[in-house]
């Protein structure tokens, strides 16, 4: 990998299917714009991998791929999912050998009120406004290499009454302890409050353990004031109150949850950027839109770009540059409050490329 100092960067784009190949140019293009400003220099390589090269290949991806984007400071995927391709042959065959190869065991999630969003929620403010006056502004931290999604277990009886299918969540005290250390340090140069997400009264086994292991953790971190919330009312609260969220640490389906909720809170799942996170940097982290290829509306070049533009902001700051990637967030803060452009999901009926262009205007383009 280059030293994350460097101002050169390689980055593998990885589009995917329906409305992916639509969002990730607009997304290089406001980073380099961006990184116009700031010295920075992106050169990208290509991959189709994709539900469309299943289709025709038998694989969403080539026997080597991960080897092909091991060197690559950073990976931007559109979207994956296809009709006719069961979603979980493009989630095990793309995404979840890439979060685990790489060892992307955070999946940060930022969600906030903007002001020219209408949240479905009335009492939800933009995300600049005080907690205390009602601005949402939160990050949910997803563990993202272990949890409830698991390949151990096994299905038996094929077809009979006594058919059966058995899960394993598998939670180890790595995983849990590098996690929570990753909530608690981002608290410190947050709010300082930290929520994590538990079941311990339903799943007896692994949700204690993920509470003991998060409270050790909690110890090294005196000045975050955290508490453990159960998911069901954790979920309720999110809906009722969400400006009272700040860090928001869960396990992998609990945190899948959760984001998807928070982002619907926040207006629009257009919007809502990832990062799956290897916060040691030896191997590529990979930024990617929340939403799906949504192909409804695929072809049609009316997609919101802002979720992959954002999440290629994430990656600015992932990558050390912390300044730019605030300038791609201030530029969608400021198009969505000029309000003038906006696309179908946020009520509008602007264009995909009209999006980018109001984007790209207020970053100098
Ligand atoms: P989706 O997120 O693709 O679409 C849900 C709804 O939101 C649709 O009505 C869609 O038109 C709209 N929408 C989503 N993104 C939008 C955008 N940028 N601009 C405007 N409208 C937008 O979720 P859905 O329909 O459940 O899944 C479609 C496919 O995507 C499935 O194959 C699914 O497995 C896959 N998927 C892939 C993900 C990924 O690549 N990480 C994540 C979620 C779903
Ligand atoms: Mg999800």
């Amino acid at each position: 990998m280059t030293a994350l100092s460097t101002g050169s960067y390689r980055i593998a784009l990885i589009p995917g299917d329906g409305i992916g190949p639509e969002v990730i140019p607009p997304a290089t293009a406001v980073l380099d714009a961006v990184g116009r400003r700031h010295g920075l220099t992106f050169a990208y390589d290509g991959f189709d991998w994709s539900c469309e090269r299943y289709a025709t290949e038998g694989a969403m991806m080539p026997d080597d791929g991960l080897d092909r984007i091991r060197r690559h400071d950073a990976i931007l995927l559109g979207a994956v999912g296809r009709p006719g391709v069961p979603d979980h042959v493009s989630l095990w065959g793309l995404l979840i050998p890439i979060r685990r190869a790489f060892a992307q065991y955070v999946n940060l999630r930022p969600i906030t009120v903007f002001e020219g969003v209408g949240s479905p929620l009335s009492r939800a403010r933009p995300g600049e406004v005080p907690a205390a006056e009602g601005g949402v502004d939160l990050v949910v931290v997803r563990e993202n290499s272990e949890g409830e999604y698991s390949e151990i277990g096994g299905r038996f009886g094929h077809g009979t009454a006594g058919e059966l299918a058995v899960q394993e969540a598998v939670f180890t005290r790595t995983g849990v302890s590098r996690i929570a250390d990753f909530g608690f340090d981002l608290a410190t140069r947050r709010r300082d409050r930290l929520v994590s997400a538990t079941k311990s009264n339903g799943i007896v086994h692994t949700m204690p353990f993920w509470d003991e292991v998060v409270a050790e953790r909690a110890a090294a971190f005196p000045g975050v004031e955290w508490r453990s919330e159960h998911i069901d009312a954790l979920a309720a609260k999110i809906v009722l109150d969400p400006s009272s969220f700040d860090v928001v640490l869960a396990s992998n389906l609990f945190g899948d949850v959760l984001s998807d909720l928070a982002a619907a809170v926040a207006g629009s799942i257009g919007i809502a950027p990832s990062g799956n996170l290897d916060p040691s940097g030896d191997h590529p982290s990979m930024f990617e839109p929340v939403h799906g290829s949504a192909p409804d509306i695929a072809g049609r070049g009316i997609a919101n770009p802002l979720g992959a533009i954002w999440s290629a902001g994430l990656m600015l700051t992932h990558l050390g540059h912390p300044e730019a990637g605030d300038e791609v967030l201030a530029a969608i803060r400021d198009a969505l409050r000029d309000g003038s452009v906006r696309t179908g999901d946020l009520g509008g009926t602007a264009s995909t490329d009209e999006m980018t262009a109001a984007v790209l205007k207020r970053v100098g383009a």
